[in-house]
């Protein structure tokens, strides 16, 4: 029979216990797909209170309320100005869950409202509109995290404790990305594959993970030159195979199903990347980080979404022989939790007890400048400094 004793070894042993006296007062802004998960991870939360929604879609935040049976929750608003304009909500915090192009400008009006802020990946479009907002949000003292929930993955924090613990040494190379072989997303309509929307494609919608996967592990470095590339021979195919009977989607699409670059970071690192929402392939390859004492080998998934595929393996020497060491896949997770749980509750933790955002902008400013020099140098056609303006 088992010794009782020994639970008390067992990982996953810590209660944590929520405060639910003073509940933190919840606006969403945008009702669509995510808004949805978003939703759901706020339902569990024991100190949250949903009090307001909004959609420029007339009549959508309120179906979206009413699906999660919520009463006594405003949703009467044309846009997110009219919702945070009225302050008879007291809102502590919002989701922002719109679209690529519809993230900057929610963002700057709530921050100057005084209003925190959840906002969605990948951070905005542009550089300059990422350092609007973060200009705001210097000036507001308020938290901005940026929805990037794989991080929250106990892998991908084992990456980054692994290249922390010196065990690959100087590092100097990296390879990274993922791809799909179809695996275009448009699972409601277009709002991911045309311009005015989305503004990115693969880039903005699952680029922006490869790269936080490994710049996170080396401490984002700044990136300093991008010779990029782009392309859309899929997306812009009317018999592409994803888009079954909207043949019309191909005349749609207008932005990246493909992108591929070479960057140069702060301390002579070189990060090698490519992304593709499809491509006649099952993958572009693992995620390898090369450094003086050891490389590391993270598998890729098929269907890239910012997971770590299998388990790691670590190449380096022990006393003169050539070895590897594979890293077991983690699973931390408790039972029903899920990794927007961990986004949602950190969140939350930050904004209540006034500590640092969960995903400082401050690092995905870095981000999402590699993301924009990406599109202007092969819009260029050449390769460009990154240039980053000061907040
Ligand atoms: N973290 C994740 O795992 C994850 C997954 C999917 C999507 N996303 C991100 O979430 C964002 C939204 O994606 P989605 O799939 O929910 O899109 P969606 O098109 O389903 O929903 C976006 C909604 O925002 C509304 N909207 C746009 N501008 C608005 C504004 N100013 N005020 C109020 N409503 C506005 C639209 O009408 C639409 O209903 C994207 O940026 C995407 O990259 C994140």
């Amino acid at each position: 029979m088992a010794d009782k004793n020994l639970d008390a070894f067992k990982e996953n042993q810590e209660v944590t216990v929520v405060d639910a006296s003073k509940k933190l007062r919840i606006g969403i802004i945008g009702c669509g797909w995510i808004a949805g998960s978003h939703m759901v991870s706020y339902l569990k939360q024991p100190d949250v209170e949903i009090v307001a929604a909004c959609d420029i879609i007339p009549g959508k935040a309120e179906k979206f309320i009413a699906k999660y049976g919520l009463t006594g929750v405003k949703t009467d608003y044309a846009s997110h100005k009219e919702m945070l304009d009225d302050e008879s909500l007291a809102l502590d915090a919002v989701s922002i869950c719109t679209y690529n192009r519809q993230h900057a400008e929610p963002a700057i009006y709530a921050l100057n409202k005084g209003v925190n802020v959840m906002l969605e990946k990948p951070f905005t479009v542009t550089t300059e509109e990422a350092v609007e907002v973060m200009k705001a949000e210097k000036a507001s003292g308020k938290i901005l995290s940026i929805g990037f929930q794989p991080r929250l993955d106990e892998n991908m924090k084992m990456i980054k404790k692994i290249v922390e613990s010196g065990e690959l040494g100087q590092i100097y190379y990296i390879q990274t990305g993922g791809g799909r072989r179809r695996g275009i997303p448009t699972p409601f309509g277009t709002t991911f594959i045309e311009d005015k929307t989305a503004g990115l494609g693969a880039l903005g919608d699952i680029g922006c993970y490869s790269l936080d996967m490994v710049l996170n592990a080396i401490g984002y470095p700044k990136p300093l030159t991008v010779s990029g590339y782009k392309s859309a021979f899929f997306g812009k195919d009317n018999n592409y195979v994803g888009y079954g009977r909207h043949h019309e989607y191909g005349d749609l699409f207008s932005v990246d199903d493909f992108a591929a670059a070479f960057v140069r970071l702060e301390g002579g690192i070189i990060l090698d990347f490519r992304i593709a929402w499809a491509m006649n392939l099952d993958t572009p390859g693992d995620t390898i980080i090369l450094g003086t004492k050891g490389g590391l080998r993270i598998p890729s998934t098929e269907c890239w979404n910012g997971s770590v595929g299998g388990p790691m393996k670590i190449y380096h020497e022990v006393c003169g022989q050539q070895v590897e060491t594979v890293v077991p896949v983690i699973n931390k997770l408790k039972d029903g939790e899920t990794l927007f749980d961990r986004k949602i509750r950190s969140f939350c933790d930050a904004v209540k007890y006034n500590l640092p955002a969960p995903v400082p902008s401050s690092q995905i400013l870095y981000n999402q400048a590699i993301i924009d020099g990406i599109a202007k140098s092969a819009a260029a056609g050449c390769e460009i400094q990154i240039e980053i303006p000061e907040i």
